[in-house]
Parts: structure tokens; C-alpha cells; sequence
């Protein structure tokens, strides 16, 4: 391990004076979250992985023992990134002058100050961490906010019968768009027009709760088919059970179940952590988790190619959304019964947004039906 030299003098150490604020800062409590940084294979003791989460520059990496770390991508001396830096001894080198940072972002090296360096009293933010199911999450909410929950678990791993795999996927739209696209059934008729969901002119009812953190999406339609659902997910016709969730304040976790929705025969998850990169930068690691019978690792493949298929439809009508989104700086939107579940999410996130202010929306369901 690197361990600290002498301390040497600082001569001035001036926080930000100008400059923007950065998105972190400006979201009310949408800071106060795990957020998904990188998948567990990226982040390594190797080489520095760069990440963004609200706007704010990331470097993560492993200790000695295996434990990831993430510390602010800026270096205290000339704000040069350290994720374009090395990595020894379980600390990081800043590429331009050699601060060396531990883990726990102290500076404990600053080269120019001597033939063996010195330490300087100064310490980069670290950030909490945590590592499951293949996912590596930062904690956003700062020092002032310490973790007050666990990251969202991924559905049903190690389940016996299921099995997942992730996809990784930027966008160009925010996290309010984004989660309300993947909740979203009446774009599947003409954004997956063909490949996910064709127009039957068929009503849905739908029932819509909203509680203090989430939108629970139920559907009545036992009898729906998807792209590809007789031949491979349903061979046997059983009764479908479709549910929506949404989980303050980024994820969504869409279940098609088959038969018994406790013990499904057949079923596929689509679980979605949305991470704000920048207003209009988002990117998404989607879960997915397949219970197909015997058949699940041959199909396996097909459905990978199936899913990213249908993922960059989305992809490339949230760009163009996003586009005007961006245009206009705000938005004015007009929604119908179809719409609940959007008006039910937007209530949620824009509160916490605007930092909790003024009364917290009320747990309320509500029913409606809208056509497909
Ligand atoms: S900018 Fe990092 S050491 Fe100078
Ligand atoms: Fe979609």
C-alpha cells in the first residue's frame, strides 16, 4: 500500500469560485440515490474506469483487496482527470504532475515537494460504493446524505429455472423520459410496430397505483401476445399476468409472467436502472431475466439479438424526443387516461426534484382503459 510522506505546505487550496453548477447540485434530493456507475468486470485493479453520474466526473478502481473505490475525476492540484492516470500500490496517479491519491482520496504523494514527495492535508471526495449482481453502485447524495438503503435488487438471481443477462445502452433523453418509455405500452404498437407488439385495435384496463416511492402498473390482458410469445414463451397458452413497476427514482421493473404468477412456467423480466449522465444523457443498464424451461441457454442468443433489436427502436426515438426536449429547454404536455401512469411518475420525480418542497403527492389509484 502507499502510505503517506511527509506533509507538506499548501499554499492556497481554493474550492470551485466559478463555474457552473452542475447537475448534482441542482436536482433537490434525486441526489440522495444509488446510482449504477459501471458493471462489475469494468471496474478492475488494472486501469481506471471514468464514469458520470448527474453531471459529476467519476474514476473507479479497485484496492489491493478486491474492493472497488470512487473518487471525484478531478485532481485537487490542476484538475486533471485521474481516470487518464495509473494505478499502483492500491492508489491512483494523477497523469500530469503525480499527485497520488489512496484509496480513500487523501493525497499522500505530491512529487514536486521532494525526492521521495510528501503528503498534502487535502482529500479528494470518495464516494460510498456498492458491488451486486454484477453492478457497481455509487451513492450520490454526498457527505451531508450518507446511504440510507441498499441498491435495487435485480430480480429473481439464482432463482432456480431463471436466468439474465445485462445490456448496456446510452441514450440521449433524461431519466423522466426514459423510465416513463419503459413503462410505456401504447408506444410498442408503433415504435416495435412488427416486432414486439402489433395494432389489434383491443382495449386494456389498466390499474395504476401511486405510493410514496413507486407507480405498481397492473394490466388486464391474460390473452396478449408479444413478437415472439406462442412459439417460445407461451407454448402452452397459459394465462399471461403483465405488471409495470416504477421505483423512485430510476428504475422499472416490467414482469410477463405465464400460468401461476408466484411460481411462473414461463416468464421474462426487463428491469431497467436509468443513470443520469447529464440532463439529456442517460445510460441504462437493463437486466434481463428469462425463465423459458430447458430451452432457456439455446434460446438465449436469440433473445439477446431480439432485445437490443427493440432496445435501439427506443434508442432512436428517445433522441429525437430528446431533441426537442432540449430545444424548447422544458415541457408542456397534454395527457389522457392512457397517460396516468406518466402524470403519476412525473409527480413523484418532479417533487423530489424540486427538493421536497410544497405537499408530497398522495398515494392514489386509479383505473383507466386506453387501446392498442
Ligand atoms: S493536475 Fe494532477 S498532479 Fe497536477
Ligand atoms: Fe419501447
Amino acid at each position: 500500500m502507499c502510505t503517506a510522506q511527509d506533509l507538506t505546505d499548501v499554499i492556497a487550496a481554493d474550492r470551485l469560485t466559478r463555474g457552473r453548477t452542475i447537475m448534482r447540485h441542482s436536482v433537490g434530493t434525486l441526489d440522495r440515490q444509488w446510482y449504477v456507475a459501471g458493471r462489475s468486470h469494468q471496474v478492475t485493479a488494472k486501469k481506471p474506469f471514468a464514469a458520470q453520474i448527474l453531471e459529476e466526473k467519476l474514476v473507479l478502481f479497485r484496492d489491493p483487496a478486491g474492493r472497488p473505490v470512487a473518487l471525484v475525476d478531478r485532481c485537487l492540484h490542476r484538475n486533471a482527470p485521474l481516470s487518464e492516470g495509473d494505478l499502483f500500490d492500491g492508489c491512483i496517479g494523477c497523469p500530469y504532475h503525480g499527485w497520488t491519491y489512496d484509496r480513500s482520496g487523501a493525497v499522500v504523494n505530491v512529487p514536486a515537494e521532494g525526492p521521495s514527495g510528501a503528503a498534502a492535508p487535502l482529500r479528494l471526495e470518495s464516494f460510498p460504493v456498492r458491488e451486486r449482481d454484477g453492478l457497481v453502485w455509487v451513492w450520490m447524495g454526498g457527505p451531508d446524505h450518507p446511504p440510507d438503503r441498499e441498491p435495487f435488487p435485480m430480480p429473481n438471481e439464482g432463482l432456480p429455472g431463471w436466468r439474465s443477462y445485462f445490456m448496456e445502452t446510452d441514450f440521449d433523453n433524461g431519466v423522466t423520459a426514459l423510465v416513463e418509455n419503459f413503462m410505456d405500452v401504447p408506444h410498442t404498437v408503433w415504435v416495435h410496430r412488427g416486432w414486439f407488439r402489433s395494432r389489434s385495435r383491443k382495449p386494456v384496463d389498466m390499474k395504476v397505483e401511486r405510493t410514496d416511492d413507486a407507480v405498481l402498473v397492473t394490466y388486464d390482458q391474460p390473452a396478449d401476445e408479444i413478437g415472439f410469445t406462442r412459439l417460445v414463451l407461451n407454448p402452452k397458452g397459459l394465462p399471461m399476468t403483465h405488471t409495470d413497476r416504477f421505483y423512485m427514482p430510476n428504475v422499472t421493473r416490467v414482469d410477463y409472467l405465464y400460468g401461476d404468477p408466484e411460481d411462473p412456467a414461463t416468464g421474462f423480466t426487463i428491469t431497467s436502472q436509468c443513470t443520469p449522465v447529464s440532463p439529456l444523457r442517460s445510460r441504462v443498464y437493463t437486466h434481463i431475466g428469462l425463465k423459458l424451461g430447458p430451452l432457456t441457454p439455446l434460446l438465449e442468443p436469440f433473445l439477446r439479438f431480439y432485445t437490443r433489436q427493440v432496445i435501439e427502436q427506443d434508442v432512436d426515438i428517445m433522441r429525437v424526443h430528446g431533441r426537442n426536449m432540449g430545444h424548447y429547454g422544458g415541457r408542456q404536455f397534454a395527457s389522457t387516461p392512457a397517460d396516468t401512469l406518466h402524470v403519476f411518475i412525473e409527480s413523484l420525480r418532479d417533487w423530489a426534484e424540486g427538493g421536497e418542497r410544497g405537499p408530497k403527492p398522495e398515494p392514489t389509484v386509479a383505473e383507466a382503459r386506453f387501446w392498442i
